[in-house]
């Protein structure tokens, strides 16, 4: 009896010793001293002794459980030490820097864009980057055999829609959405919409088969070529916190009538001649005009009793000339040597 209750204390404080979780340690406790534990066995089986050898066993048995409690004390109190290491939290450490973004030069022209045009009371619209024929050409008057479709070559999507044609193409211009924006508003009406074009372009310093454009209409009761240059002027002006200098001369866009293409004054030699406009002095920065009976006809407005405007403008352009950069491609390069200038 005595031999037993010496082996089961050797073996607990030797497994005890190899523990490191609270976990194992439990184990171990309800193994050994739980309520069928093997050391409480042994305890109970004391009462079949006799009183002399109960004082003594009993005695020694005492001891063994005290050794083993104070053992299992003394284990939870370094594993707890442990366990408190670990929570510990060093605030003083330097923490890990996040690489924090920030926006493209694109969205920054395209954010203060939609500032002046909501201040002249325009609403920003949306349109699809994937279009039909008919929205990017046919309802703005290129008719399919038109050589006008020679201008503006595009991507042409070999998926038919969802009358099985196949009429889908990267939108090549952000005109359509003057149709959309026509049928779903009707007249008057006062918008922009920019985003995503594209064109079948070889790349080169100034072309790039995606490019971004503002485009932006007005159609009312008299509305005039005026009232065009004005809002332009106006536009122009707030981009390049500077008062710029338009002049117009006649343009060809099959969706306005007249049509038109705005320069502005040169902001690099404010018009005297510089290498930035070759020398002229004015820069080519917009198409514009007065919106084609046929295109206010497709969009459901009476051409006899409302007139409007029309531009598109290359943001992408703008961007260029508003912050000195001279190769489009660096806009969609991922070049962050580029990107962290702004
Ligand atoms: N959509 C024309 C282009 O991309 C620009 C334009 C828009 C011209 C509106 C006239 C009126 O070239």
């Amino acid at each position: 009896m005595e031999k037993e209750i010496l082996k089961i204390k050797e073996e607990i404080l030797f497994k005890a010793k190899k523990i490191k979780d609270f976990e194992l340690l439990r184990d171990l406790e309800t193994k050994y001293m739980g309520r069928k534990g093997e050391f409480t066995k042994v305890l109970r089986s004391l009462s079949g002794l006799s009183t002399e050898d109960k004082k003594k066993i009993g005695r020694l048995a005492n001891t063994a459980k005290q050794e083993i409690a104070s053992a299992f004390t003394e284990l939870k109190n370094t594993l707890t030490g442990n366990e408190k290491e670990s929570d510990f939290v060093d605030v003083t450490l330097p923490g890990k820097k996040e690489e924090r973004g920030h926006k493209h030069p694109i969205s920054i022209l395209m954010g203060d864009l939609e500032d002046i045009f909501t201040s002249m009371g325009f609403m920003i619209l949306d349109g699809p980057e994937l279009e039909s024929d008919f929205f990017n050409f046919e309802a703005l008057n290129i008719p399919k055999t038109h050589p006008a479709r020679d201008m503006q070559d595009t991507f042409y999507i070999d998926k038919p829609n969802k009358n099985g044609e196949l009429d889908l193409v990267m939108r090549t211009h952000t005109s359509p959405v003057q149709i959309r924006a026509m049928r779903e508003h009707g007249a008057p009406l006062r918008c922009i919409a920019q985003g995503r074009v594209f064109r079948n372009e070889a790349i080169d310093a100034v072309h790039d088969t995606t490019f971004d454009q503002i485009e932006g209409f007005m159609i009312g009761e008299d509305i005039s070529l005026c009232n065009l240059v004005a809002v332009l002027k106006e536009m122009l002006s707030r981009v390049f916190k500077q008062e710029i200098k338009v002049r117009v001369r006649p343009g060809y866009f099959p969706f306005v009538e007249p049509g038109i293409e705005v320069d502005m004054s040169c902001t690099i030699c404010g018009g005297s001649g510089c290498p930035s406009c070759k020398q002229i002095g004015w820069l080519e920065m917009i198409g514009a005009g007065m919106i084609h009976p046929k295109v206010l006809k497709y969009g459901g407005i009476d051409s006899e009793k409302y007139s409007g405007f029309a531009f598109g403008m290359g943001v992408t352009r703008l961007a260029m000339m508003k912050y000195g950069i001279d190769d489009i491609r660096l806009f969609n390069g991922s070049d962050m040597r580029f990107l962290k200038q702004f």
